[in-house]
């Protein structure tokens, strides 16, 4: 019994090698690494981009991408970033305590939610949220490299 285990086993790592051997190395060239379908060696200017959206106020909100996920900005940035010290247009319209939790008629500026805030009643941005960009995203048609067949949800109010 164990000695034709054991010609097994031989027999079968033999196999196994034989395959190994008979598929030969294969070079990956180097501008097919990556999604761009360029050399790694090359540093090709990024498209530009058209993010074409209309402007803040007569914009159609986006549906959100999964619960909780931050709304993608619906209306064009353009003049509105970045956002620095000094500056932070986003906040002008947005940061507006009196209307959390209130109906919000079309063309106002959606309240930041409470999560934004350290103190809702005094009206205190948290300021761990001050560069609303860095989770909120502008949206443009573009041409996606790699196909989604995600589906995004309406939101849940
Ligand atoms: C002039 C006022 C104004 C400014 C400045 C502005 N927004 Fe808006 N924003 C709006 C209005 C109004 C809406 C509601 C949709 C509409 O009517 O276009 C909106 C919608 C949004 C939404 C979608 C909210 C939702 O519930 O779907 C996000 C996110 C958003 N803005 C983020 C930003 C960010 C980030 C900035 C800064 C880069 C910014 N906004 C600057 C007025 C403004
Ligand atoms: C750290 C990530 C982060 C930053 C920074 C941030 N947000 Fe948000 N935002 C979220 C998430 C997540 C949600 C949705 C969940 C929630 O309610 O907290 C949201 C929701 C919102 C909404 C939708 C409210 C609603 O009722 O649908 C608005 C408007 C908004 N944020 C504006 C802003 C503005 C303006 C800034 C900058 C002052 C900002 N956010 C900074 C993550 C962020």
């Amino acid at each position: 019994m164990r000695k034709h285990a054991l010609i097994g086993a031989i027999l079968a790592g033999l196999a196994l090698s034989v395959t190994a051997a008979a598929v030969p190395d294969q070079p990956i060239p180097d501008d097919a690494l990556g999604l761009s379908k360029t050399s790694v060696y090359d540093d090709p200017a990024p498209e530009v981009v058209d993010y074409g959206a209309p402007d803040a106020g007569s914009s159609k909100r986006v549906p959100a991408s999964y619960h909780t996920a931050p709304p993608m900005i619906s209306h064009s940035v353009e003049g509105m970033v970045p956002i620095t010290r000094e500056t932070n247009m986003c906040r002008d319209c947005h940061v507006n305590p009196d209307l959390v939790g209130k109906k919000i008629d079309k063309g106002v500026p959606t309240p930041a939610p409470v999560s934004h805030y350290v103190n809702l009643k005094a009206g205190e941005l948290y300021m761990g949220r001050y560069n609303c960009t860095q989770c909120h995203a502008p949206q443009a048609n573009v041409k996606v490299l790699v196909e989604s067949t995600f589906g995004a949800k309406p939101r849940r109010k």
